[in-house]
């Protein structure tokens, strides 16, 4: 292997750079600037190929939609379907998710993540987004533009932090669909190429913890890019700031219990914060988010100072040029496991493979144990709501703790399921906080047993997949079908939706 390589592309590289080879092969001495000859803010990636062809190409390999691995992967599969074959459905899904979700948006489609280069494309055909009204409202805040395109960032400067709460689909034309889709001004300056945060809630924590971007380390900033979406997050509420301005809940700590506490007391009148209310069991849920960051920064590797960069962007080298990958996806799918060679070169592939198949295998199985536990939890908690008979003269006092106690269990276990490493970033945080999930929601179903003297026990004996089944099939079209409505106990509580055509398709208004 070549001791040092010279990083050339097509612009011009300002000050040259060494990049140390052989066994420190993922420590560069210097970051590089360019000249990109590139305009700030340039938001379409196609104006970077000319400059930089090898990274642009490496960023049209997101396009790639079609690999999987045992447990994760590119197809963009329903995640809660284990049923049908992919593309629609796969082996390691969760049924639950449905139920779980039930009165918020996510229960209409909760897809698998796949490339960079489909987060608009898959923003824009949601159904979580409303296609469906009358009068075009997504009703759905501007807000989820922020991790989807770098534009977001010149929307706020033109118009204030009056655009967060708009209605998303105001922008939905507005968008180059495959070529502004988390494109390079989201982690780079696009004149001198050097890595630059986009992402407001990002900077303003940064700003609150005393952190200045400038003097943080390279090695930091190659995980933070990410950390501007790959992290747990919330919309305001109008009592705590600009309404549907997105937030870090970092203040705390980054661990679920840290996170959890912060919430209770950043809602509306800084009580507990609430994303939605549960269909079923009228809970106040609060929906986890994708906490990357937060999971991988104190578990092996991000406490020995590995970063994102170094597993899902490992260098590449063509005619005698090295670079960065910007292929954002699965180590995995690499046969020869190179990224994670680079430092564990003495290990076969093999090897490193099957130690994380055993950890993201046993983070499953607890991730499905704890799922079930939270349906058996609401569904408790509807029986006890209901039940009219003789009620322990505590009733309202333990519903109230029996709530809480739902309430957390679903956001733990909802942090590792939202979680995309199925445990990989940080084996025992993943299995220390579905634990805790199923202890909490235990405690919320003895709570409820207790409120109502054990009389509502016959209805929670059994398997749980015969009490409550999943709902595998919704959308807010079969919500418009009263028949289909009658098919699940739990649907019958969600209103009927008045009959109503597609609206949007898209980026274009076809109606
Ligand atoms: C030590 C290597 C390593 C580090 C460091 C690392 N990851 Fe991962 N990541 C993995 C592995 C391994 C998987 C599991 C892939 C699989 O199961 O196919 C994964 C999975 C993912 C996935 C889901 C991939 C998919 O196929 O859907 C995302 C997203 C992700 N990581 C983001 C991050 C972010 C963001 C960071 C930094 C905060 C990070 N990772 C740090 C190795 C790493
Ligand atoms: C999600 C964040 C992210 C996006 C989006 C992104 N990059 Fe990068 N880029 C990085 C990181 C991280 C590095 C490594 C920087 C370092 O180690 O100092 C990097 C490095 C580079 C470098 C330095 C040379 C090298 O290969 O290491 C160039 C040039 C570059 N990117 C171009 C681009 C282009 C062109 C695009 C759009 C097609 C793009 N980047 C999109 C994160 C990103
Ligand atoms: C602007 C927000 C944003 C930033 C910054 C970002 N990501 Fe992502 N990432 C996403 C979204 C959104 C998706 C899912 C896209 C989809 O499914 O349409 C995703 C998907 C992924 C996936 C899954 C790809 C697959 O094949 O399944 C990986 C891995 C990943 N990101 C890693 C990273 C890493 C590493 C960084 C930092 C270098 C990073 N991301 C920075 C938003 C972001
Ligand atoms: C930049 C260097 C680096 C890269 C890249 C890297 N690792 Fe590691 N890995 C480490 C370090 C450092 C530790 C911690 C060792 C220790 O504490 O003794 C570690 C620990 C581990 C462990 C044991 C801890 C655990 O989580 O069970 C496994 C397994 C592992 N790595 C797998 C991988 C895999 C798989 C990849 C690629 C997806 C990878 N590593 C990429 C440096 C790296």
């Amino acid at each position: 292997m070549n001791k040092t390589t010279i990083l050339t592309t097509g612009a011009v590289l300002v000050c040259s750079l060494m990049l140390a080879g052989c066994e420190d092969d993922t420590y560069v001495v210097k970051t590089p600037v360019y000249e990109s000859g590139l305009p700030a803010n340039t938001t379409k990636a196609s104006e970077f190929e000319k400059a930089f062809p090898l990274q642009y190409a490496s960023y049209r390999q997101n396009d790639e939609s079609s690999v999987m691995t045992e447990y994760k992967g590119s197809v963009n599969f329903r995640k809660n379907d284990g049923v049908n074959p992919l593309p629609r459905g796969f082996r390691a899904a969760q049924p639950y998710l449905k139920n779980l979700w039930l009165g918020y948006p996510f229960m209409y489609e909760y897809n698998e993540a796949r490339g960079h280069t489909y987060a608009v494309k898959d923003i824009l055909d949601i159904d979580r987004i409303n296609r469906y009204s009358p009068d075009g409202k997504g009703n759905m805040p501007t807000t989820c533009w922020n991790c989807k395109v770098p534009n977001i960032s010149q929307w706020v400067a033109a118009e204030g932090d009056g655009v967060w709460s708009r209605d998303f689909n105001e922008y939905r034309t507005k968008v180059d669909v495959m070529n502004e889709s988390i494109s390079c001004a989201t982690c780079h300056d696009t004149t001198t190429m050097e890595l630059q945060l986009y992402s407001i809630p990002l900077k303003d924590w940064l700003a609150r913890s005393g952190k200045d971007w400038a003097t943080l380390s390279r090695n930091e900033k190659r995980s933070l890019v990410c950390g501007q979406c790959h992290v747990e997050y919330y919309f305001t509420h109008k009592d705590n700031g600009p309404a549907g301005k997105p937030v870090f809940p970092w203040d705390n700590g980054f661990d679920p219990e840290q996170m959890y506490e912060y919430y209770n007391t950043h809602g509306a009148n800084n009580g507990p914060f609430t994303d939605f209310v549960h269909a079923v069991s009228g809970v106040n849920i609060i929906k986890a988010q994708h906490p990357e960051y937060e999971t991988w920064q104190n578990g092996p590797h991000g406490a020995a100072g590995v970063s994102c960069a170094d597993c899902h962007m490992p260098y590449k080298k063509q005619d005698g040029k090295k670079y960065s990958s910007h292929w954002w996806t699965s180590p995995l799918k690499d046969p020869e496991l190179t990224a994670c060679r680079t430092c564990h070169s003495d290990k076969t592939p093999e090897f490193l493979r099957a130690r994380v198949h055993d950890i993201q295998e046993k983070t499953y199985r607890q991730l499905l144990k704890a799922q079930e536990r939270s349906v058996k939890a609401h569904e408790a908690v509807r029986l006890a709501n209901e039940y009219e008979g003789d009620r322990n003269a505590r009733y309202e006092e333990l519903m109230a703790m029996a709530r809480e106690n739902v309430r957390k269990g679903q956001f733990f276990w909802d942090l590792i399921s939202a979680e995309n490493s199925v445990g990989f970033h940080n084996p025992a945080k993943a299995l220390d906080t579905l634990m805790s999930s199923t202890e909490y929601s235990q405690k919320a179903i003895d709570l409820c047993l207790e409120a109502t003297n054990a009389h509502i026990a016959s209805g929670l004996a059994g398997d749980i997949r015969d009490i409550v089944p999943p709902i595998l099939e919704f959308s807010r079209k079969l919500q418009q079908d009263p028949e289909y409505m009658k098919s699940h106990k739990w649907l019958t509580y969600l209103p009927v939706l008045p009959k109503a055509e597609l609206v949007w398709e898209g980026n274009k208004r076809i109606r």
